[in-house]
């Protein structure tokens, strides 16, 4: 029987965080063939129940559970529980989509945005198959159509990061602070380096030896992997901002080729997965609390850069927790069944070239 006929055992491991909830309710929306469903997470949410198409299912835990017999496993649960089970589930023969940034620069890990480089999913020897940074991923539908007929040297992006990017904890970190700075409490931050309510934060992730931190350089890296082209010039500012959901992304680039604001957005009303929002005149542009809930990357502000000969601003927005992160894996997901690469005869059939 063709995948296509047929429905699959699905896991998703870190089933009750953000990410994690947000894949079961795509994967119910898009009407994905699960035929099996393991929700995974902690010892801490073992036994607890979470519904999924009407019907409840019972969380186990990661630590004990038998990856025998899943065929794709969603992962989101953070680097160091990929870096432990993603290989145990791909030794036990599932595909693994995993969202955490462990894999996504090995040589022989496939990174995919799946109206970018889909074709990239065939070949994961290792059976597992990385998702971009949320910050990365909004940017690939917009900028790969472009790069494909204009040619991007170079990139000059500042983040608007919101706080579910940071799980679960982000979210109430900034509800908490906000109740309590209106009440005139004093707040201790935790989960950022600083308050986040009311502020803005340039810093996410760790400061590495160049100055940049490692969000910063996770854009440098993926954009590179995702488009094939070392040669493109990134240039980024990840700021974390007291917005609960979708990231917002003022992006400079300069082309090979002159590109007018008109062109740009004639490529961009055909791009897959991008709607061109961009009437200033009328007050529209992307904002983060449109994006919130939607699939769609949104991009608006499109104009030429006067200070130099061939550059073009834009303001892209998305939903960091769907398209940057649940949808694209379960995307991969749907690109994997539709094109018959499940199964682990892919993977012996390329490790054996
Ligand atoms: P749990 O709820 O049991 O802690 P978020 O990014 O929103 O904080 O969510 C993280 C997800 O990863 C949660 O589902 C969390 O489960 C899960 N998780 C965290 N640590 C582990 C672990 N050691 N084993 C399994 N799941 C984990």
């Amino acid at each position: 029987m063709s995948n296509a006929q047929r429905s699959f055992h699905v896991a998703v491991v870190g089933a009750t965080g953000a990410v994690g909830e947000t894949m079961l309710s795509i994967l119910a929306e898009r009407d994905f063939p699960v035929g099996t469903l393991s929700v995974l997470a902690s010892e801490r949410s073992a036994g607890g129940e979470i519904e999924f198409n009407g019907q409840k299912v019972t969380v186990q835990d990661l630590a004990t559970f038998d990856p025998a017999g899943v065929e794709i496993a969603l992962f989101s649960a953070g680097g160091s529980v990929s870096k432990e089970y993603a290989p145990k589930f791909a030794a036990a023969g599932a595909v693994v989509i995993d969202n955490s940034s462990t894999f996504r620069y090995d040589a022989d890990v496939p990174l995919v945005v799946s109206e970018v480089n889909p074709h990239a999913a065939k070949n994961r020897p290792r059976g597992i198959i990385a998702n971009p940074n949320c910050s990365t991923m909004q940017l690939m539908p917009v900028l790969a159509p472009i790069h494909r007929e204009y040619g991007i040297e170079r990139i000059n992006v500042a983040t608007y990061q919101s706080v579910s990017g940071a799980g679960r904890s982000g979210l109430e970190e900034l509800g908490r602070q906000t109740a309590q700075l209106l009440a005139f409490q004093d707040i201790e931050p935790k989960k950022f380096q600083a308050q986040i309510a009311f502020n803005l934060i340039p810093h996410i992730d760790e400061f590495l030896a160049n100055g940049y931190t490692k969000e910063e350089m996770k854009l440098v890296w993926e954009t590179r992997k995702i488009l094939e082209d070392d040669s493109i010039q990134v240039n980024p500012t990840a700021v974390r901002v007291p917005v609960f959901y979708g990231h917002s992304e003022s992006v400079n680039i300069e082309t090979e080729r002159k590109l007018s604001a008109k062109e740009a957005r004639a490529i961009l009303a055909q791009a897959p997965g991008v709607q061109v929002y961009d009437n200033p005149s009328e007050k529209m542009y992307p904002l983060a609390v449109d994006a919130a809930g939607e699939d769609a990357t949104y991009v608006g502000r499109i104009r030429e850069d006067d200070t130099i000969p061939n550059g073009l601003n834009m303001w892209i927005v998305a939903d960091n927790i769907r398209k940057g992160a649940a949808l694209n894996a379960v995307q991969i997901a749907e690109e994997l069944v539709r094109r018959d690469l499940l199964g682990v005869k892919d993977r012996t059939v390329f490790i054996k070239k």
